[in-house]
């Protein structure tokens, strides 16, 4: 089978796709022959990405719709069912973070990031059950090393990943039974993206950051997508539960030259 083959005619969902990783994920996808369903809170936002698929000769619906709000998402995945038919791979990308410490963040600001990225994955999930195609669907979270690893002003953010990383096991455990695989993939730092402009706001702060990477860059959109398109595909047919990091090796640590002074040799 060749590489274009194994998405063409199936159906993907993607949960928080009107930009960055996620609307690459989308686009990608679209090129190789998916149909694709985007869901975020601006109609306008999603009909740009929509339209923007379409242009490159994609088929896509869009729809406005909030994660944080079960009964919109359950409709926004019968009107893809309806359109497309049975749904082959979700994606819960739709997140939202911004640095606060603790000590000064309100109850509602630890809340909403917990809502949007943690139960905002169980409705996608959730609501998406009834209209996988079983066996064979294929469930994928948007995760980060915040959510295996702590990060200062990140409390919020980093609660609500690790919750999502539990989640992807404990509904890999309960529904590959039915032949769902539930997966999620943990990007490193992206560039160009929304989330990597509100956690690195200069450019001196960026180079440090992207000093402490062992490959030494920031990964791109696509190179999340490619991640992706392994763990829906054929060729990851017996992993579930995984959290699979493509991230420049940021989950090893600090790689810096200076993280230790080098001793010197008698
Ligand atoms: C402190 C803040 C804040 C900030 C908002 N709040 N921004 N507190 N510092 N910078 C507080 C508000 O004061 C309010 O609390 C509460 O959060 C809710 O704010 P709203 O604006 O009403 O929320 P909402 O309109 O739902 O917007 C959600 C949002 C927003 C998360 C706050 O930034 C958003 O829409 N983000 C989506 C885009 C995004 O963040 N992309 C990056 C994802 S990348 P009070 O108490 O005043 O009511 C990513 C990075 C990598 O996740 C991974 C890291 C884990
Ligand atoms: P982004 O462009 O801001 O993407 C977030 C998406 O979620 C947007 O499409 C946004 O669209 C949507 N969204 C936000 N709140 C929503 C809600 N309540 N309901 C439905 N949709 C909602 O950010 P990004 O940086 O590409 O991040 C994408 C994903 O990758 C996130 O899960 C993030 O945590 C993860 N990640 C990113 C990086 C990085 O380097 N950027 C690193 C690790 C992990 P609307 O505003 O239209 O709703």
């Amino acid at each position: 089978m060749t590489r274009s083959e194994t998405f063409a005619g199936r159906t993907l969902f993607v949960a928080g796709g009107s930009s960055g990783i996620n609307l690459g994920v989308a686009e990608h996808f679209a090129r190789l022959g998916a149909r694709v369903a985007l869901i975020s809170r601006s109609a306008e936002r999603i009909a740009k990405a929509a339209a923007g698929i379409v242009d490159a000769g994609g088929q896509v619906l869009g729809i406005a719709a909030d994660v944080r709000d079960f009964s919109a998402v359950d409709s926004a995945f019968a009107q893809t069912r309806d359109a497309f038919g049975e749904i082959d791979i979700v994606i819960s990308g739709a997140a939202g973070n911004f640095l606060a410490p603790a000590a000064g963040m309100s109850s509602n600001a630890f809340k909403t990031v917990v809502d949007i990225d943690l139960i905002g994955t169980f409705n996608v999930f959730r609501a998406s059950f009834p209209y996988l195609r079983k066996p064979g669907a294929s469930l994928i979270a948007i995760t980060a090393p915040q959510g295996a690893r702590p990060e200062m002003f990140q409390a919020h953010a980093c609660a609500a990943k690790a919750g999502v990383n539990m989640l992807t096991k404990c509904l890999a455990m309960e529904w590959g039974p039915a032949g769902v695989r539930v997966n999620a993939v943990s990007p490193g730092p992206i560039d160009g993206t929304e989330g990597m402009a509100r956690l690195t706001a200069t450019p001196e702060l960026e180079a440090a950051l992207r000093g402490k990477l062992a490959l030494r860059r920031y990964g791109t959109r696509q190179e999340i997508a490619d991640c992706i398109e392994y763990l829906a595909g054929d060729g990851a047919r017996y992993i579930t539960g995984a959290i699979l990091d493509c991230d420049g090796g940021m989950m090893l640590g600090d790689a810096s030259a200076d993280a230790l002074a080098v001793p010197e040799r008698a």
